[in-house]
């Protein structure tokens, strides 16, 4: 199989596809993280909201891959982004996870009770203290990553917001790219089965064509725009490894303005109280 490109932002190397763990707990995040290294997987998406970093330190270690190999990611909660609280966040997760550093921490969402200064000034000295060798946000939309970028001092690796083929990202992912960072697409398969994106029309007939998943395409089409990461999450071994598969076909341009045709009002999956007003 030809291997996974690494999306380049900032001075992070990131793999282009992750494993995303939410809502995986216990044993089954364990072997989820340990199936997806041994498939391939170099990338590996957590939270500390999550409650399941001491897992994903397990199945780390139990995957027998070197850690520096492995791009790690993990976030703090937005009741946690103040002075001080995101530091001390940064190093409870390290302590979970079992590592001294991650690759990449991110505010996960914004809290317009925390002044937008306050917060990037003490994700940029948890990467000055070496807690992680990255930082960015998640969830930001224009207006506020454009303060984000204002007020950091250390470089902003990357914003992972949703994104698959019903939610027209135009306007984010343009403001992230123009700032140079990378877009990890979250809930990329539209969460599956329960979306509606994997039993679109146009990615059946394209998948049917191609002789791959409605899966395999999706993410196809969010590797083959630049600078987009993806993090498919699955409980299930055998999607795991499938969702690896992506690496030894090319979607055509007109294969790709198809997906990219499927937007439609009212996709957001994620849509939280308290989320920030979108672009
Ligand atoms: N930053 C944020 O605020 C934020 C928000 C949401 C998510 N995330 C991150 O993004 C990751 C991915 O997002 P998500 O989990 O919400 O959605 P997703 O990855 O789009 O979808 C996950 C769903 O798709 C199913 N699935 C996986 N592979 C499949 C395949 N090959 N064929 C058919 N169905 C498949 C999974 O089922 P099984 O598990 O049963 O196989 C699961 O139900 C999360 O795990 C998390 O790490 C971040």
């Amino acid at each position: 199989m030809s291997a996974c490109p690494n999306v380049i932002a900032q001075g992070a190397s990131i793999p282009a596809i992750g494993l995303g763990t939410w809502p995986l707990k216990d044993e089954t995040c364990t072997i989820a993280v340990t199936t997806a290294l041994e498939a391939g997987y170099r990338h590996i998406d957590t939270a500390a909201m999550y409650g399941n970093e001491v897992e994903v330190g397990q199945g780390l270690r139990l995957s027998k891959v070197p850690p520096e190999q492995i791009f790690l990611t993990t976030k703090v909660w937005r009741d946690n982004i103040g002075e001080g609280d995101l530091q001390r966040s940064a190093e409870k997760s390290l302590k979970a996870l079992g590592v001294s550093c991650v690759d990449l921490l991110l505010i996960h969402w914004p809290n317009a009770t925390i002044p937008v200064e306050q917060s990037v000034k003490a994700l940029c000295d948890a990467k000055r203290r070496g807690l992680a060798r990255h930082i960015g946000v998640s969830n930001h939309p224009t207006a506020l990553l454009a303060q984000v970028l204002r007020a950091a001092t250390e470089p902003l690796v990357c914003n992972q917001v949703e994104y698959h083929p019903h939610l027209d990202q135009t306007k984010i992912i343009a403001a992230t790219r123009r700032a140079g960072m990378a877009i990890a697409a979250y809930c990329p398969l539209g969460r599956g089965d329960t979306g509606g994106v994997l039993t679109e029309p146009t990615v059946v007939e394209i998948a049917k064509a191609r002789g791959k998943s409605a899966a395999q395409i999706v993410l196809r089409w969010h590797l083959q725009q630049p600078g987009v990461v993806a993090i498919p999450k699955s409980a299930t071994p055998t999607r795991i490894r499938e969702n690896f598969k992506v690496f030894d076909f090319t979607l055509s341009a007109d294969e790709m303005t198809r997906l990219s045709h499927l937007t439609r009002p009212g996709s957001r999956i994620v849509e939280p109280a308290g989320a920030p007003l979108w672009d």
